[in-house]
């Protein structure tokens, strides 16, 4: 099975979601860690049974890649899976945060119109290294077009079918340059051989939302913070905007991460019947994580709703914490994603500049969550 969070990229269907359902999880999680739902998912909201649960030593669920799949939601052959997983490794191993933090904040300064929009091609910039489109103004050109138009539908929620036609097509187009990258990029992707073009373009604009998706919708969050009094049941007003403007930029981005996870829930299909607890996940069943309910658990974390950076310093690890996964396909960018977000929340005072208009009260809730949508008013 697909990870929700990822799966609607290339059109497969998911069940419904939206922010309601988000916020009844949350009531629900509170009164119910751990529980079963009428649709067969198994919804487990406390940290030591997601820790075990996700790690999964005994191999009782199914770990399917979370990028590096087919169109038809197929997984890729493993190897070609593990290169592209070292690519990734190695190119953050080797990328400047501060550098592509100031070329992200760089770029949002000088945006205006919808958010998320802009956020995403901000993003992508500061990611043009890795992704070769700083120096090929083809590629460039189609993955900005692909980030801007296609993407930003999904991370928005109003993908219809045409855009995955078109997302196809544009990955035909992007596919006969790659060749030219070969010294850059991993051999599966620049060319044939595990895989056939068309195939390596679509992979190569999975590679590109995994650089830039949730990065973009972190920032964004943050963008929103400086600016909200109420940000999706979080309170930011008074000294909780001075906690984000001058709390040290780590804390402040973690903070981020715990309150607003673009990776709203992790879910794994079950293959063996197990125990969780007092409760039995049955083959087939969904096991479900649900993050942003499980960073807002108040048996878990102390007053839950408040944006307090502070709480990192008395505890820097906490058991509840887990907005890129664990264990098998955990995120293979989280670590230089906090680095990151660290150094991007170190730009408040040009981000605070932003003048923002709300379109809408209600977070975006799609295969990620992402804050409501808004404009920024031209500077
Ligand atoms: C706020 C930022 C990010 C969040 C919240 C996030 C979250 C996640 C999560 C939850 C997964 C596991 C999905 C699952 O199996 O359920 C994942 C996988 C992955 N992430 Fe991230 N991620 C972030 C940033 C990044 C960045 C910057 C990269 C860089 C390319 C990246 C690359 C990947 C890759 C390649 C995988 C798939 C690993 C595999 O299938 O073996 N992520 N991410």
């Amino acid at each position: 099975m697909i990870p929700d969070w990822l799966g609607a990229l290339f059109g497969v269907p998911r069940a419904r979601t939206d922010w309601r359902f988000i916020r009844n999880s949350l009531r629900r999680c509170e009164r119910m860690p751990l529980y079963r739902t009428l649709a067969g998912s198994v919804v487990v909201c406390r940290s030591d049974y997601a820790r075990r649960a996700l790690i999964d030593s005994e191999s009782v669920l199914e770990h399917l890649p979370a990028f590096w799949q087919f169109p038809n939601g197929a997984p890729i052959p493993e190897p070609a899976c593990a290169e592209l997983n070292r690519w990734v490794h190695h190119s953050l191993d080797r990328h400047d945060a501060a550098e592509a933090a100031e070329i992200a904040v760089s770029r949002i300064a000088a945006s205006s119109g919808d958010l998320h929009r802009a956020c995403l091609l901000a993003v992508t910039e500061s990611a043009g290294s890795i992704l070769r489109t700083d120096v090929d103004h083809a590629l460039r050109a189609l993955v900005r077009s692909y980030v801007g138009e296609l993407f930003h539908t999904v991370v928005v929620g109003t993908r219809r079918r045409e855009h995955e036609l078109r997302a196809r097509a544009l990955a035909r187009k992007v596919a006969p340059l790659l060749a030219a990258h070969r010294d850059a990029l991993p051999g599966v992707l620049a060319e044939d051989g595990a895989l056939s073009g068309a195939e390596r373009g679509e992979l190569y604009l999975r590679a590109v939302t995994a650089f830039v998706g949730a990065s973009a919708v972190a920032m964004a969050w943050l963008i929103c913070a400086l600016s909200e009094d109420d940000l999706a049941e979080v309170d930011l007003s008074g000294a909780a905007r001075e906690r984000i403007e001058q709390g040290p930029p780590g804390p402040v981005a973690m903070e981020l991460l715990r309150l607003w996870p673009p990776a709203w829930q992790h879910r794994r299909r079950v293959l063996r019947d197990h125990a969780i607890g007092p409760l039995t996940a049955l083959r087939d069943d969904d096991l479900v994580i649900p993050v942003v309910a499980l960073h807002r658990h108040p048996a878990e974390w102390a007053n839950p709703r408040v944006f307090d950076p502070d709480r990192w310093r008395t505890d820097p690890r906490p058991a509840a914490f887990m907005p890129f996964a664990l264990g098998p396909r955990a995120c293979v960018g989280g670590r230089y994603e906090i680095r990151w977000l660290t150094e991007v929340a170190g730009h408040v005072p040009t981000l605070k500049s932003l003048r923002l208009a709300r379109l809408s009260k209600k977070p975006c809730v799609t295969a990620v969550f992402s804050p409501p949508r808004c404009e920024i008013a031209p500077g």
